[in-house]
């Protein structure tokens, strides 16, 4: 009997605590946050990105990196996306990956991925999507750039520049592949031109 009670007592307590949880939090004020568990989540002591901040001289907490630096990690292709660029791409920029079994095997799963339903399993421009109206992409080993020159041809920078930036139907791989994967894809496009 006294473990019953017991029992009433605890429930009445934790409905009571449960209510008055409730009515607090819907206060009248219809901005209010009402009752706030872990209020540093709110009110923490960092600066928020869109705060004022009397520690830099602008006042603002977002800054701008300096001049010249770049993100941890990032490789740099200092080649615009330009005919010029790419020109200059093709003079200066050689693959630095390893010419390993691995890397080309990598490369060949990428090819497929990314560029075999417009370029062909073997690079001849007649992938999947040509025949749904895509215009063909020229051969890696018998066609023609529109660029100017054979495709056989194409050097490791004019390569790597097209995925980096696309050109004319084909778009930009840049934010699909990083810079190792792109060369990895680049050494595999050299053996479909010997195709
Ligand atoms: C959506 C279809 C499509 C996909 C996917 C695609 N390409 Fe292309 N690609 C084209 C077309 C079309 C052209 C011809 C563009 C032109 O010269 O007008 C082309 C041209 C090229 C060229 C020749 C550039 C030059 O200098 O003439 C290279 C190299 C190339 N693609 C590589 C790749 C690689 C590598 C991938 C995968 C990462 C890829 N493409 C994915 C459609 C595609």
């Amino acid at each position: 009997m006294l473990a019953m009670n017991k029992f009433r007592i605890l429930g009445a307590t934790v409905i009571t605590i449960a209510a008055s949880v409730m009515i607090t939090s819907c206060g009248h004020d219809k901005r209010s946050t009402g009752w706030e568990y872990a209020p540093n989540m709110y009110e923490h002591i960092a600066y928020d990105p869109d705060q004022k901040n009397p520690n830099f001289k602008d006042g603002k907490t977002a800054q701008v990196p300096p001049a010249g630096t770049i993100p941890v990690g990032f490789v740099r292709f200092d080649y615009p996306n330009t005919k010029d660029g790419y020109e200059k791409a093709s003079l200066e920029v050689k693959s630095p990956m390893a010419q390993t079994k691995q890397n080309f095997a990598e490369g060949q799963v990428l090819f497929m991925h990314y560029c075999s339903p417009c370029h062909g399993e073997t690079g001849q421009g007649d992938g999947l999507v040509t025949q749904h109206g895509y215009p063909n992409p020229p051969s890696y080993s018998k066609g023609q750039s529109s660029r100017g020159g054979a495709m056989k041809d194409l050097t490791d920078g004019k390569i790597y520049h097209t995925i980096t930036y696309g050109v004319n139907a084909m778009g930009s791989y840049a934010s699909q592949l990083n810079p190792d994967e792109r060369w990895k894809v680049v050494m595999y496009i050299h053996h479909l031109q010997t195709l």
